[in-house]
């Protein structure tokens, strides 16, 4: 009964649709606009091939984010990317909040940066530059070594430092009892 309902206001939307001449239909490159990619969860899930050097991550740094976040990601005139100090602590400027000392997974900073960077080219870098990208931006922050490869496999057993920092709230913890975070 319900779905008929449904069923019914859907073609009665169709209708006047037709009747108003509201709205177009959507082209495949206006939809291509918006394809977000699958997206990267803490356990790696989503995760593409491919492998991240720190070295190349410099060099892409250098040349598509040094402008926004500065020559070593000190974060002039936008977000700082190298944090200091740790751990952060309510007296803390928000400025000062960046991956090494906020960030909870390193999954999230693949993610973000094939989603979101460089600022007004979203969607340019490849999944390897990318991978590069995050490889250079850990080491940076003191996470990795030099010579860790980052990929599909390490990318999600790196422990970022903030993860200590993160738990539920009590009210979440007593209303979903088996939740635990990744
Ligand atoms: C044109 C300027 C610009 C360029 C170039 C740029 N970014 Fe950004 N970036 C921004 C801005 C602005 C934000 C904040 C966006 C927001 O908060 O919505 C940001 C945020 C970020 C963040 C999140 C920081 C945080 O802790 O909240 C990361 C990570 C990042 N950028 C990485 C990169 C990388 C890697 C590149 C190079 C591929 C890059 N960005 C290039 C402007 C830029």
């Amino acid at each position: 009964m319900f779905r008929r309902a449904l069923l019914a206001l859907a073609l009665a939307g169709l209708a006047v649709g037709a009747r108003y001449q509201l709205g177009t239909p959507i082209t495949e490159e206006l939809a291509a606009q918006y394809d977000l990619r699958p997206v990267v969860l803490p356990d790696g899930r989503g995760l593409p091939p491919g492998e991240g050097k720190v070295a190349e991550g410099e060099r892409i740094y250098a040349e598509k984010c040094a402008s926004c976040h500065g020559a070593r990601g000190e974060g002039y005139p936008f977000n700082r990317l190298v944090s200091e100090p740790f751990p952060i602590t309510p007296d803390t400027e928000p400025v000062e909040y960046a991956i090494g000392n906020y960030w909870q997974y390193p999954t999230t900073l693949f993610d973000y940066i094939r989603r979101a960077m460089p600022f007004g080219q979203e969607g340019t870098l490849t999944d390897e530059e990318v991978y590069h990208l995050v490889a250079f931006l850990l080491y940076m922050n003191g996470i990795t070594e030099a010579d860790t490869p980052i990929n599909q496999k390490t990318l999600p057993t790196i422990r970022m430092p903030a993860r200590e920092l993160l738990d539920l709230d009590p009210e979440t913890k007593r209303r979903f009892p088996w939740l635990t975070l990744p």
